[in-house]
């Protein structure tokens, strides 16, 4: 299974962004990852729309927008027109994910489903064989630049064994934390799309911190 590595633009320097995103996507980086936080179901603000539209002109690969907002029903086809190729919400943020997913694919995008490090696979199960991507959170989402939380790991052998056992080949992805260190622990556990944030964006070679995230036995 080959690893994606989504950068995760919380951290990088805005006063740069457009050359952020490329020195990211020229470092191997295989998707952008973009972050919705709306102070509410998290407790910070981050950005939306309209800096994701002009993430879309600069990025020349693959969007995966990351919602962290309450109701995110309302804001589907905002960020779906905005440029997003893969939509991922929050199942604690919602009374409908089915509906959130179906109006995801709608829009032609991928979609995803994530969970904050204490909410069970369990609780996503019944939606998993309908979706692209299962976010196991690896931190509780909010800030970049916290630690990796070990006990979520169990959550994404989980889900990993769920998918097998059904035969799909949804991807498991882990954001948060993500170091050369906590990426050999989460490929292990069953991720196959590490989102990094601090750690790519602080690094003076990024092109060396994306290979030590990656499995380079194969
Ligand atoms: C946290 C965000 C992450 C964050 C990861 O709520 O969802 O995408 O940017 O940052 P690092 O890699 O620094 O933990
Ligand atoms: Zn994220």
């Amino acid at each position: 299974m080959a690893t994606v590595i989504s950068a995760s633009l919380l951290s990088c320097d805005f006063s740069e962004l457009g050359r952020e995103i490329n020195r990211a996507e020229q470092a191997g980086c295989d998707w952008i990852h973009f972050d919705v936080m709306d102070g509410v179901f998290v407790p910070n603000i981050s950005f939306g729309e309209p800096l994701l539209k002009y993430v879309r002109k600069c990025a020349k690969g693959f969007v995966d927008t990351h919602l962290m907002i309450t109701r995110p029903e309302r804001y589907i086809e905002h960020y779906a027109k905005a440029g997003s190729d893969m939509i991922t919400f929050h199942v604690e943020a919602t009374d409908n994910p089915r509906a959130v997913v179906d109006k995801i694919h709608s829009l032609g995008k991928k979609a995803g489903i994530a969970v904050k490090p204490d909410t069970p696979v369990d609780d996503i199960e019944s939606l998993i064989p309908a979706v692209e991507n299962v976010l196991i959170m690896t931190v509780y989402p909010g800030f970049g630049g916290q630690s990796f939380i070990p006990a979520t790991l169990k959550k994404v052998t989980e889900a990993r064994e769920f998918i097998e056992r059904i035969g799909l080949n949804t991807h498991v992805q882990v954001d948060g934390g993500i170091n050369d260190q906590t990426a050999v622990l989460a490929r292990a556990a069953g991720a196959d799309v590490l989102v990094s944030g601090s750690y790519l964006f602080s690094a003076q070679n990024m092109a060396g911190a994306v290979y030590s995230l990656r499995d380079n036995d194969i």
